[in-house]
């Protein structure tokens, strides 16, 4: 006898499973069976708990987003939701259009991720927002740039690509006085590093793409506030589209249960490769916040460390573009690639890729000039890097002394 296709197509079997599954199913449902008119109107509005549409909720992401406000430290400190996005740029947009209107000011770090600078200064303005550019390790010039309207801060915890600490407490005094909102991109410390709601932020948002997930495979954001933001930003999320996918979500679950210990690992080799980079005569200088020639190193201490600053640096050539190109073409081991946070260490060069936006005059008068590379260890041994590295540069003194 076939098989009736209707019955196949419209009504997948479904099984209840028993024992429950030691691990978190992925829950890839557009839509739920609801049981009356009445339930569906509940589960909408929030009357009753449960699922209609997966991009207003779905299970996977409610269960990421709880570990995530956890790690943010979950009520204790104040952290009552966080949602995840399908990016961190997502997450970012959800920060800004969910809280912000037409008219309104915000304060961006001069140093903040290219796309997000973009952001705001290519689409948001089209929608009546303004804004000014200000170094966030300088209060005064924080503080001088404040006007009536000025609304939100935004702020990296380490600027990209310098890894420059900004002030977060002074930061959050600026704002509360002004009645803004401060926004803190934690993207480069995670939560495991530094928890920003200690220091007086509003908002925080991560890209998860990077070392929390881990694994250089998935695209993914996090957003987590407080009380008064919450309905707002879970409304935002589904109207602008902005959810992220359940299997993806299930992917960063699974990152983020070893991510501590990778993170641990990778912090140590930062700090080993820091180190070793400032003994070489090639190397102009090495931008590492645990490192004591770091500009921000006691900021660093304070909301970073005291131990583990992160698993990006940064280091200068002394021969500039030329230096790097070198580098870049000696490197078999060490893979060229614009993200940071995988498994493997990899290089970028912020001048081509996450700060492509600035302009030479104003890259080189940051400090990101022409021969600065960024490094994002990755969780190898510390030996292999100082060999892979030692090697390249040895190298390069073999081709041009
Ligand atoms: C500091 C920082 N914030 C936000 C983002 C955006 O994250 P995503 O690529 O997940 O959209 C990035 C991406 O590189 C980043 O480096």
């Amino acid at each position: 006898m076939n098989a009736n296709p209707d019955e196949i197509c419209a009504k997948p079997k479904k099984i209840a499973v028993q024992p429950m599954p030691s691990t978190m199913p992925i829950h890839t449902a557009a839509v739920y069976e609801c049981e009356s008119a009445q339930h569906a109107g509940d589960l909408l509005s929030g009357e009753t708990d449960g699922f209609v549409y997966q991009r207003d909720g779905h299970p996977n992401a409610v269960v990421l987003a709880e570990q995530c406000r956890q790690l943010h430290g979950g009520e204790e400190a104040g952290v009552d939701f966080a949602v995840v996005t399908s990016t961190g740029m997502s997450a970012m947009s959800l920060a800004i259009v969910s809280h912000l209107k037409k008219g309104d000011h915000l304060l961006l770090g001069n140093q903040l991720y290219g796309r997000t600078t973009r952001l705001i200064a290519k689409e948001l303005t089209r929608w009546g927002l303004e804004f000014d550019e200000v170094d966030m390790c300088n209060v005064d010039q924080v503080k001088a740039a404040v006007r009536p309207q000025t609304r939100m801060l935004v702020v990296e915890t380490m600027a990209n690509p310098l890894l420059h600490v900004a002030d977060l407490p002074s930061l959050s005094s600026i704002s509360q006085k002004q009645n803004a909102i401060l926004l803190v991109d934690n993207t480069f410390a995670t939560p495991l590093l530094t928890r920003p709601f200690a220091f007086g932020a509003d908002l925080v948002i991560e890209s998860m793409s990077k070392i929390l997930n881990g694994h250089g495979d998935v695209m993914m954001g996090m957003l987590c506030g407080k009380k008064d933001s919450a309905e707002r930003v879970k409304d935002a999320i589904s109207t602008w589209g902005m959810t992220a996918s359940p299997f993806d979500c299930w992917l960063v679950s699974r990152g983020l249960a070893t991510a501590h210990l990778r993170i641990d690992r990778a912090c140590e080799n930062a700090m080993r490769l820091a180190q070793f980079l400032e003994t070489k005569k090639r190397i102009q200088r090495v931008f590492y916040p645990g490192l004591k020639s770091h500009p921000t190193a006691a900021m660093a201490t304070k909301l970073v460390g005291p131990t583990k600053f992160g698993n990006v640096l940064s280091c200068e050539f002394t021969g500039g573009l030329r230096d790097v190109e070198a580098f870049i073409s000696l490197s078999k081991k060490i893979a060229f690639c614009p993200s940071l946070g995988e498994i493997a260490t990899t290089i970028s060069y912020p001048r081509t890729t996450s700060h492509r936006g600035l302009s030479a005059q104003t890259a080189d008068k940051l400090g990101i000039t022409d021969g600065v590379i960024r490094i994002s260890c990755g969780i190898e041994s510390a030996q292999f890097l100082e060999n892979e590295f030692g090697l390249v540069l040895n190298a390069m003194d073999e081709i041009s002394p």
